[in-house]
């Protein structure tokens, strides 16, 4: 069994937080386990909890539709939400379930090792850049630890508010040039921190 395989199955026994009391299925995520993209949701809703797979439902049917305009299907990319147990009634996702999981996130990157994450909605947004505004980030390319990092509004945002829909497609629409920037070189990295030697003074 895989590194990743093994992550999921913890993750489908996971007691760490009171998600585990109330879901019917944890959602580890799905994907190649080596995508080249890699897209964070918020938590599973409904659909997402009965069948233990990312955006299956409303959200994922647009989030689809969004990668095909990209020329992506969904067994292409990597799709994982930040809580990997469904909220109750599909609130959101409390600060203590956010924190309990984020080891399982983490994992997941430094595994898949993906050229490019987008993060969906706010939550997502603040896992990788707290404090950031989604009105202000969103189709904002960045890096982050050396990953090309775009953050986007949930697909459920369009499905709400019709005027959203245009933003999330145009934003949805950098995504093929970053993957190719990311193909061509890794992004700049922070300088190295020098080694000791070099800065001795004498
Ligand atoms: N919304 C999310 O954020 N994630 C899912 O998996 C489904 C809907």
């Amino acid at each position: 069994m895989s590194d990743l395989q093994e992550l999921h199955q913890r993750i489908a026994s996971c007691p760490d937080c009171d998600l585990c009391r109330t879901r019917t299925n944890a959602v580890p995520g799905e994907g190649p386990p080596d995508a080249e993209i890699l897209f964070v949701g918020e938590g599973p809703g409904f659909y997402e909890d009965q069948q233990s797979r990312p955006f299956v439902g409303p959200a994922g049917k647009f989030l689809e539709e969004l990668l095909a305009s990209i020329g992506l299907r969904r067994d292409q990319v990597f799709i994982t939400n930040v809580v990997k147990c469904r909220p109750p009634n599909n609130r959101d996702p409390l600060p203590g379930e956010i924190e309990a999981c984020r080891k399982y996130l983490e994992r997941q990157i430094e595994l898949i090792r993906p050229k490019v994450i987008v993060s969906l909605g706010r939550y997502s947004l603040a896992w990788f850049s707290p404090g950031d505004k989604i009105s202000k980030a969103h189709g904002q390319v960045q890096v982050k630890d050396g990953i090309y990092f775009i953050p986007m509004y949930h697909p459920a945002a369009a499905l709400h508010a019709g005027n959203m829909r245009k933003v999330i497609e145009e934003d949805f629409k950098k995504i093929p040039a970053v993957i190719d920037r990311a193909r061509e070189a890794p992004p700049e990295q922070a300088a190295p921190e020098p080694e000791p030697e070099q800065i001795r003074l004498f």
